[in-house]
């Protein structure tokens, strides 16, 4: 059933640059277009020329796409977006237009569709690649370009992060598929040896930070514009909740008990019959296994590792969590000023660490792991006040419905953003172990229903400052 797997996946190899910094050359730009291109091609074709047509054709959960319907996609949006749009060049393939729009045909319905099967997918975005990489080379992509497609390369940035995302989607298809492994990346590094050291939880001062951007060229039109939000002082969590502390939550009887859950969290903790982390199945042995649990990850069952940051749960579940702990999940202001402002200059940063790109040193990015690292793991990449992870790793679920920022404008089309907003999505912040740099940075906002699981999510909790706090505050 399934092809040999690839031991040296090229998605694994760090990412030489991510996006281009403000103010950058077109040369640069010119040049960090295309290695973000061909980065995310690299991952793209090495997560589907891993499975046979058979699996690359079937749908391994309802909830997603089959994988040849993602890989064509890519090259349609691409095709629409770099090729005639950006290229001003006539169309190759318009008959697929209807096939690969998102918005036409629920995930459910794609593999009834007359998709083009995994060889003719393949010419067609290698075909339209071809075209792409023309285009890039001779577009004027200078800042003040009056083509706002064009100025800073933005389209190709954006095509490259549409590519990462629906990568991700495909490694979360991975995760949900059944069957021997055939994705393989070294383990992460051991935790440092002051994580356990590490206070459970960092205060924020009060005070405005600038949150989203005006500046950062890539940013999607979610992220714009910066505007200034006046937070309240607040405690965060250093690291994500781990495994081991959801397990005390679970063990305390927080499935069973609703007065952790909100109404519709407990309706569907009931009808859906949560009662772990999804892909979370107890030990034959309990006895024998750290925690009594044990995880399917990516076609391979071991234990739960305790000191992980707890992944695949739904908002609902990070939600009943936190009230069991008597806390609160962070409001995304709260996430991002905690992510990002930094105290000494008063400015909001690119990343919690700085300015510079990540590496593989500051955040677990880019499917270098098929994992999150340890909780308390990468020390240079903590915020200002010490918080750790806030980049890369999971996912985390904040308390916030997703909602425009104030003088939000659509661009380059509202089904890009805005037709999400409102109550049916709660944001995620921060990025996993399986989001490019080119798609995360500490504006990036990811949404989802409450629902969900499949996705790589965790959580962290926050809390008010208690009434003495409040009386000592500029702590
Ligand atoms: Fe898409």
């Amino acid at each position: 059933m399934t092809a040999p797997a690839h031991p040296s996946d090229p998605a694994t190899t760090p990412a030489a640059s991510t996006t281009p910094p403000a103010a950058s050359t077109p040369g640069a730009v010119r040049a960090a277009a295309r290695e973000a291109l061909e980065r995310a091609r690299r991952r793209t074709l090495a997560l589907t020329d891993c499975l046979d047509d058979e699996e690359l054709c079937a749908q391994h959960s309802r909830l997603m796409s089959p994988l040849v319907w993602d890989l064509a996609h890519i090259g349609n949006q691409e095709e629409i977006w770099l090729v005639r749009a950006a290229g001003g060049q006539d169309a190759i393939r318009p008959d697929l237009d209807p096939l690969y729009d998102a918005f036409q045909h629920p995930r459910a319905e794609r593999p009834a569709l007359p998709l083009l099967p995994p060889e003719p997918a393949r010419r067609y975005v290698a075909a339209v690649r071809d075209r792409a990489l023309a285009v890039l080379d001779t577009a004027r992509l200078d800042h003040d370009e009056a083509d706002p497609l064009l100025a800073d390369g933005f389209v190709f940035g954006m095509l490259a992060q549409h590519e990462q995302q629906h990568d991700e989607t495909m490694l979360a298809t991975h995760q949900l598929r059944h069957g021997p492994a055939v994705l393989r990346a070294p383990r992460p590094a051991a935790a440092p040896a002051d994580a356990a050291d590490l206070p459970a939880e960092t205060w924020i001062p009060a005070g405005p930070f600038t949150m989203g951007t005006d500046d950062e060229p890539w940013a999607l039109d979610n992220e714009r514009p910066a505007h200034r939000v006046d937070v309240a002082g607040f405690w965060l969590d250093t690291v994500p909740v781990s495994n081991r502390a959801y397990q005390a939550f679970m063990a305390d009887g927080g499935y069973e008990d609703p007065r952790w859950w909100t109404t519709a969290g407990w309706a569907h903790r009931v009808q859906a019959g949560l009662h772990a982390p999804l892909f979370w199945r107890r030990a034959d042995d309990p006895e024998a296994t750290p925690g009594g649990w044990l995880r399917r990850r990516f076609g391979v069952v071991e234990p739960v590792p305790l000191d992980e940051p707890v992944l695949h749960v739904c908002w609902y579940e990070a939600d009943a969590y936190a009230r069991w702990a008597g806390r609160r999940l962070p409001t995304e202001a709260e996430w991002e000023k905690a992510a990002r402002h930094d105290p000494a200059t008063g400015r909001s940063r690119r990343y919690p660490w700085g300015d510079a790109d990540p590496t593989p040193e500051l955040a677990n990015l880019g499917q270098r792991h098929l994992q999150p690292s340890p909780v308390g793991s990468h020390p240079a990449g903590a915020s200002p006040h010490g918080v750790r992870q806030l980049i890369g790793d999971v996912w985390e679920w904040t308390a916030s419905d997703f909602a425009p920022h104030p003088g939000f404008t659509a661009f380059l089309y509202k089904e890009y953003s805005e037709v999400f907003f409102g109550p049916d999505y709660k944001v995620l912040r921060g990025g996993a172990f399986g989001v490019d740099p080119v798609a995360c940075r500490g504006t990036f906002r990811n949404w989802d229903y409450p629902i969900r699981r499949q996705i790589f999510a965790g959580f962290r909790t926050a809390r008010d400052a208690s009434p003495d706090e409040t009386a000592g505050a500029g702590r």
